[in-house]
């Protein structure tokens, strides 16, 4: 069995390679075959250069891509300068407005507008009007009424303090204005137009400056005045401007007050 696989010598010329040709002859096929054939080369080549093209062409996008970026930033960088510059401007325009619009919901940022009718003042969204003609304090009433307001109820500091300068400005004509206050029904029990009792804390009587009195003094004269200064006037006076009480039936110009119309608007 061992014999059978080498094949016998019948020459001595013949050596055992010549036995094993068919096996040499594949091999030596084989070895031709290796160096990389043409085809081969230009596939790598042509791979190399395709590669080359899409980097190149990477390339080329990213600077496209870049430098479209950079003009676009300096636009818009220009542009938000000139709305900022827009803003400011309409900004100047529109604060004057925000006396009459304040914001009413600051997140939200809506405004509401408060106007008062032509010729009537407007301060913290109360409408003010001083008449420029005089009647009674109980036509001056129904005056006020009939123009959708009331005689004037002063009810903080700051609102006596605005009508008491609005009196200064109107300088050295007419200094004594009706007011909502009376205590016509009860003595010494002031109440106003809207039938609220005077608050003591927020009365602003005036002084008188020939005893130094201070109102109200209840002062009655049987001949002139016999049912008392149950009707109040604002009066600008020297030492002090404030209330003070006078017959009713006197003709004195008057304050109107009227809630100011609001509406809202958005910005
Ligand atoms: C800049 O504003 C102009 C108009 O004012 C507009 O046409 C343009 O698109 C804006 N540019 C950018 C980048 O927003
Ligand atoms: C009123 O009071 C002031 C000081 O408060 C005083 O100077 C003046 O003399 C007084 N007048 C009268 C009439 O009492």
């Amino acid at each position: 069995m061992e014999m059978d696989i080498y094949t016998p010598l019948e020459k001595h010329t013949q050596d055992i390679y010549t036995t094993v040709e068919l096996t040499k002859d594949k091999k030596e096929g084989q070895m031709e075959a290796d160096p990389v054939p043409p085809a081969n080369v230009d596939y790598r080549m042509c791979l190399f250069n395709i590669l080359l093209f899409l980097s190149t062409l990477l390339i080329v996008v990213v600077v496209i891509i870049a430098v479209y970026h950079f003009t676009h930033y300096k636009e818009m960088t220009k542009n938000l300068s000139t709305l900022q510059f827009q803003f400011e401007q309409l900004n100047k325009i529109v604060r004057p407005l925000d006396k009459f619009c304040p914001l009413r919901e600051p997140p939200a940022l809506v405004k509401m507008c408060s106007v008062c009718p032509h010729n009537w003042l407007l301060f913290d969204s109360k409408c003010y009007l001083f008449s420029t003609d005089k009647q009674n304090w109980y036509d001056s009433q129904d005056t006020c009424t009939s123009e959708g307001g009331h005689l004037v109820i002063i009810e903080t500091k700051e609102e006596q303090d605005i009508l008491t300068a609005l009196l200064e400005i109107k300088g050295s004509e007419e200094k004594s204005y009706w007011i909502g206050l009376t205590d016509e029904i009860k003595e010494g029990h002031f109440v106003w137009v809207d039938n609220k009792p005077l608050d003591p804390q927020k009365a602003f009587w005036g002084k008188r400056q020939n005893d130094n009195g201070t109102e109200p003094d209840h002062w009655t004269d049987e001949l002139n005045n016999p049912f008392g200064q149950n009707c109040v006037c604002l009066q600008k006076k020297k030492p002090s401007s404030g209330w003070y009480g006078l017959n009713c039936e006197n003709q004195k110009k008057r304050i109107c007050e009227a809630a100011a119309s609001t509406f809202p608007s958005r910005i």
